[in-house]
């Protein structure tokens, strides 16, 4: 359990006035940027969401492709999407279930934009990764574009750093960002495996180049690593030299991308003190994208798996507030409810959403049941859409940093 006080004031790169990308500008799914997360609009007719038979459909036709096709939900997937899953997981696990499948000549990814291309990364050839959205892309992903990460290690080359320096990036990042990691000997890391790749990274340099994440980046050196918020800096891709000194750089031992997720952003100081004040005896579970100090204030903190498993293996009665997306805490809250379960009254954990406001990923929630039959119904009839498909040297680079993270002791 974390019980660190409440930590220091929050740093610049808490607040969350980060100015957007030109890409932050596209309308979701309106418009085109190969650089960009989000991709385009599905071309073709989907089926109308009021179709009443959108969930037969979507049976049929994954049972015309049977063994052909493995479908991967990530776990903020939609429930009327999950449903249809092979497997649920976080970042980490399906990135592994994916390689694990080479006998599928389909994976239908049920996330978002990066998560595919990792698919496609970790698969073979021979395999075809489907995105049913290709507006399913990440806000966070997007906040790094590899010019903006070209310039940085400029930037650190110039104050005669970057020798000393590892990449390490989220999984929430382009490929185009992983390979740049590959290129110069980082790794990738998720959130269920941050503290493992940065005592890694720290293994071997000096100093870490943390990818796209403040957040992520600054919980793990601070809970995990025992580092202190003056060991982190924030680079700003958006100011010159990124708003820091060679001094500022020299001195410290995480540089942190100011990047962040929108969705978890959200959840504040005050939404912990107010739920602990509403809900006597809770017990505060929160992802680490949330800023840091809302994870020193929570109790707990992981991964989507992680939070899973620990509300699996509370006991019952006990009362949680949970800080990450909408789909996952409301599905588990209905999971936990009192009432019946196989015929046998169940005593229930009571689980609330961790904010009064209503925070789903709105890039995540892209992926609905018209998409998820359009795309099965494409591949039954012998037609691939949607694929991603990343390109030979990037995959090349992408994949050494990908399988650095699958090593990971
Ligand atoms: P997990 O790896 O914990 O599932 O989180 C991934 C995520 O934030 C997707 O946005
Ligand atoms: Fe990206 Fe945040 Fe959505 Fe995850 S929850 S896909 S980090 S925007």
């Amino acid at each position: 359990m974390n019980t660190a006080p409440p930590s220091a004031p929050a740093t610049p790169g808490d607040a969350l006035d980060v100015q957007p990308t030109p890409l932050a500008l596209l309308l979701l799914g309106r418009d085109a940027d190969p650089r960009s997360e989000r991709g385009v609009e599905c071309p073709g007719d989907l089926p109308s969401p009021s179709d009443p038979g959108l969930i037969e459909r979507a049976r049929a036709a994954k049972e015309r492709l049977g063994e052909k096709v493995f479908v991967l939900g990530h776990h903020y997937q939609r429930d009327e999407v999950i449903q249809f899953a092979d497997v649920t997981g976080d970042s980490f696990k399906l990135a592994r279930d994916a390689a694990a499948r080479p006998e599928a000549e389909y994976i239908v990814f049920c996330g978002v934009h990066f998560m595919a291309e990792s698919a496609d990364i970790l698969t073979s050839d021979r395999q075809q990764v489907v995105l049913p959205d290709l507006a399913a892309g990440c806000s966070m992903a997007d906040m790094a574009t590899a010019e903006q990460v070209a310039e940085c290690w400029d930037v650190l080359t110039e104050a005669g750093v970057a020798d000393a320096t590892v990449p390490v990036s989220y999984m929430n990042s382009s490929a185009d960002i992983k390979a740049f990691t590959g290129r110069h000997g980082g790794t990738i890391c998720t959130s269920s495996n941050a503290g493992r790749a940065l005592d890694w990274a720290f293994g071997q340099g000096e100093k870490v180049l943390f990818l796209p994440d403040q957040h992520l980046g600054r919980n793990t050196a601070v809970r995990d690593m025992g580092m202190s918020l003056e060991d982190c800096v924030v680079y700003n891709p958006h100011k010159p030299n990124g708003g820091l000194t060679p001094e500022e750089l020299r001195a410290a031992k995480m540089i942190l991308w100011r990047g962040h997720c929108s969705v978890h952003g959200r959840f504040t100081l005050d939404s912990v003190r107010d739920v602990r004040e509403r809900v006597p005896g809770v017990n505060v579970l929160v992802h680490p994208e949330c800023r840091h100090e809302v994870v020193a204030a929570a109790d707990y903190v992981g991964s989507t798996e992680y939070i899973i498993k620990t509300l699996e293996a509370a006991p019952a009665g006990s009362k949680w507030a949970i800080g990450t997306e909408l789909n996952l805490v409301r599905r588990l809250a209905n999971r936990f409810a009192p009432g019946l379960r196989h015929g046998e009254p169940q005593e229930g954990k009571e689980i609330v959403f961790l904010d009064r406001t209503v925070c789903f990923c709105s890039t995540m929630n892209r992926i609905d049941l018209p998409h998820l039959v359009w795309a099965l119904e494409s591949l039954a009839d012998g037609k691939v859409v949607n694929r991603i498909q990343v390109d030979p040297e990037t995959e090349k680079f992408a994949k050494l940093a990908l399988e650095r993270m699958l090593a990971l002791p």
